[in-house]
């Protein structure tokens, strides 16, 4: 063949090669649910070969280099995200979690996911801008059914939401859990209180590393603030409490917090006070014990929300609400990651997240590694869920220091700074870490009517 010729074909081919991968590319036909165009988008980009605990290492896994790499992929890969709830409601025509439906949403904006080294391989695998239009369209009709919290207008999309009022109170049991929270009587010694650790003052938490329980002992581990504690969907950092009730039942006999031997010791010292029995017996009529003590702490807890941040005003559509550098600090907060680990309306509680997804946290910490540091493992003693923290609310965050489970970042600005670095994989420039900054000082609520504000001074 003479030369000319074999140019021709070879650009015939390539024409050829390039209008197939385009065709393999095209987005699932919109005759489908926007749910099941989605699901197919995600079948098709692989998410579930390399997102998912059984993922089948493909036959090349075989294959010396290219194998390594393939396995490494899918390790990586279900460590980063499990997206096996997701597909699963989506095929079953449920609604899936926030969390992971904003992971998902975040790589397809970014077009992150699937990478290169996979789609060109993996034909119709790619995403494209069309499939990327699919699934934030979406996002966006499941959150305005999934959070029926009045939002309107293009807001209603936001991965974060404002916090609602409380309601459905039954205000006799709200007041004997405020009473019980307050009463030092818990604890085997009479001194602690669930008040000490978590003040009502001081912003649900006692800004110590390590709180002191009775008679000045330490335990292992940051106290999280109770307010908003209503909004996380298991509570303890390790989620080993499933309700606020069954939470209520840990501290009183903890050895390190109120150390008494049993729930009879309380209630017996608790009858003593026959006005209070009386009072408790008027609203529980089988009278004092541990399921109606932590029943009614619960439904005190259920009051200590604080809804009307400036941050909620915004949402809600007051354009006043922010300044320019708050928005900027919001809008860098979801290009950064943040807004997929901290969504909805505590910016957090909703998920296990690993401490350290882009570099390793602990080898790098100053501290030995400690027991408390296993995070979820402590419970399933899953392998994957080492280092796993069911994450922090971000309300209110700027009057709850120290940070992290482990007490040691002092201000909100370290916090922020090596989330980025650790959980995002980026170092912010100063203008981006105060802006941030800036916008988390907006989430600070009113709690009955008062703007939340700490007794405490941070050194
Ligand atoms: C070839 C394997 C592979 C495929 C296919 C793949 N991923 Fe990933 N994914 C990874 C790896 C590895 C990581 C973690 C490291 C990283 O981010 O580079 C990751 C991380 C993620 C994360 C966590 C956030 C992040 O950026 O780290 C999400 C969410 C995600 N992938 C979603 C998807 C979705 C959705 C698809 C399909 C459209 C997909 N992935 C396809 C391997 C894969
Ligand atoms: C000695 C200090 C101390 C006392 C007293 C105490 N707590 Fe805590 N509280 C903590 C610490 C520390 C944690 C975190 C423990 C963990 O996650 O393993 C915690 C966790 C919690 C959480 C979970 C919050 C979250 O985000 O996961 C709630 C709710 C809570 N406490 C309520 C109470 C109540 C109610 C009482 C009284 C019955 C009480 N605490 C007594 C220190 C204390
Ligand atoms: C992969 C999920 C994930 C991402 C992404 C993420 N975080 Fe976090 N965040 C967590 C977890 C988990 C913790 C708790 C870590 C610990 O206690 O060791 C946390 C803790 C925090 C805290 C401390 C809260 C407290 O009360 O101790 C702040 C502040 C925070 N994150 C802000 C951010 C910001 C800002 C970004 C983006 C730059 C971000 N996070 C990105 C999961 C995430």
């Amino acid at each position: 063949m003479k030369k000319s010729k074999l140019l021709i074909l070879a650009l015939v081919l390539a024409v050829v090669v390039v209008a197939v991968y385009r065709i393999s590319n095209r987005p699932p036909s919109a005759e489908y649910t926007p749910e099941a165009r989605v699901a197919a988008i995600l079948v098709q980009g692989g998410c579930l070969d390399c997102h998912t605990k059984d993922a089948e290492p493909p036959f090349y896994a075989d294959f010396p280099i290219v194998g390594k790499v393939v396995r490494q992929d899918i390790d990586s890969g279900f460590r980063a995200f499990d997206i096996a709830p997701l597909y699963e409601a989506l095929v079953a025509g449920q609604l899936p979690r926030p969390v992971d439906v904003a992971k998902v949403e975040k790589v397809a904006l970014d077009k992150r996911m699937p990478e290169p080294k996979y789609y060109l391989v993996h034909w119709g695998s790619q995403m494209t801008d069309a499939k990327r239009d699919i699934i934030v369209e979406w996002v966006r009709k499941y959150r305005a059914e999934y959070y029926a919290d009045g939002v309107e207008g293009e807001r209603a999309g936001e991965p974060v939401r404002p916090i609602a009022e409380p309601t459905d109170i039954d205000a006799r049991k709200a007041l004997l859990g405020y009473a019980l929270y307050h009463d030092a009587r818990l604890s085997v010694d009479n001194t602690v209180s669930c008040a000490s650790c978590h003040g009502l003052n001081t912003a649900g938490v006692d800004n110590k590393q390590y709180s002191e329980g009775v008679e000045g002992q330490k335990g292992g581990v940051n106290a999280p603030t109770t307010y908003n504690a209503v909004y996380n969907f298991v509570q303890f950092w390790d989620g080993r409490a499933g309700t606020l009730a069954e939470q209520a039942a840990g501290p009183p006999l903890n050895p390190v917090e109120m150390a008494s031997t049993s729930f009879d010791e309380i209630v017996a010292k608790l009858e003593k006070d026959r006005a209070f029995a009386a009072a408790f017996e008027a609203v529980y009529p089988d009278g004092l014990n541990q399921a109606n003590i932590t029943n009614a702490i619960e439904e005190f807890e259920r009051t200590l929300v604080t809804p009307n941040s400036a941050f909620d005003k915004w949402l809600k559509g007051d354009d006043t609400a922010l300044t320019e550098e708050e928005l900027r600090g919001y809008e860098l907060f979801k290009k950064y990651d943040c807004a997929t680990c901290h969504v909805g309306a505590n910016l957090g509680g909703e998920s296990y997240e690993l401490m350290g997804l882009r570099r390793h946290y602990f080898a790098e910490r100053d501290l030995p590694l400690t027991e408390e540091d296993n995070g979820r493992y402590k419970q399933t003693m899953e392998e994957r869920d080492r280092h796993r923290f069911k994450v922090p609310g971000l309300r209110n965050v700027e009057l709850t220091w120290p940070y992290y489970h482990d007490g040691t970042r002092a201000t909100l600005s370290e916090a922020v700074a090596d989330m980025a670095i650790y959980q995002s994989g980026v170092e912010l420039t100063e203008e981006e870490n105060a802006a941030i900054v800036a916008f988390l000082r907006t989430l600070t609520g009113e709690f009955e009517g008062v703007k939340l504000s700490n007794e405490n001074v941070q050194e």
